[in-house]
């Protein structure tokens, strides 16, 4: 695991976005907890909205692969803030080459995903992580769209809800409120519910709807 992230870290991109991550002890941060659901869920599949660079589907896929029972990370990221995913051939590299085969892009927006072939067959999801775009309007879609596939064991997982903020993320001339925070505390109100923030890196919301005794498998 240490080479690995070692390996990781040899792309500074994938120590940017808020998720703690430190190079000097090999240290995946906020990594760690996306690592150790999976390994704990032992999911089939995971649904990852958006990424910068890939760390957070390629954490989930590192998992998927440990479980050793198959499975796949399905990430959806239409690429607006540059042409990183853009290329099919460049991206696969990109995940092969830091060992992750297992993960599958859509490079496409979630409002297009959910039009898609991929969408009308999907089965169980274990774990969605919601990444995209930070507003509370997009946040609120990505859950609807995805968290009725998600079993009363299984979890939804936000980032960046730690604070709002004004992202260039897409340009100077296309600033944006990161809001998702609202949303979650929409989330908040629904008895049925439980909703947990871990105030580090941007921070992160783990979403659960619990089953009649409350608890997963
Ligand atoms: C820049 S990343 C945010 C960084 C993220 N916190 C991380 O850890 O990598 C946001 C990504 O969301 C994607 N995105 C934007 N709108 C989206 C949408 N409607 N559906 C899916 N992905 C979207 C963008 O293409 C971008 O790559």
């Amino acid at each position: 695991m240490k080479a690995w992230i070692a390996r990781l870290f040899e792309h500074p991109e994938l120590l940017k976005m808020g998720h703690a991550q430190r190079a000097e002890d090999l240290n995946l941060g906020l990594g760690w907890v996306y690592y150790g659901l999976a390994r704990t869920l032992r999911p089939r599949t995971v649904v990852v909205i958006g990424s910068y660079r890939g760390f957070v589907p390629l954490v989930f896929g590192r998992a998927i692969a440990d479980n050793g029972e198959g499975g796949s990370v399905l990430f959806i990221d239409p690429s607006l803030a540059d042409d990183f995913w853009k290329d099919p051939a460049s991206v696969d590299a990109h995940f092969r080459g830091l060992g992750a085969d297992n993960v599958c892009h859509f490079l496409m927006t979630t409002q297009e995903f959910v039009q898609s072939d991929a969408y009308a067959g999907l089965g169980e999801v274990g774990i969605v992580f919601v990444d995209g775009y930070h507003s509370a309007e997009q946040a609120r879609f990505d859950y609807e769209a995805l968290a009725p596939f998600v079993p009363e064991d299984g979890v939804v997982l936000f980032h960046d809800t730690l604070r709002e903020r004004t992202s260039k993320v897409y340009g100077p001339g296309r600033l944006y409120r990161c809001d998702v925070k609202r949303f979650i505390a929409e989330l908040r109100e629904d008895p049925a519910l439980q909703v947990l923030d871990l105030p580090w890196g941007e921070g992160l919301t783990l979403v659960r709807r619990p089953g009649e005794e409350g608890s997963g498998s």
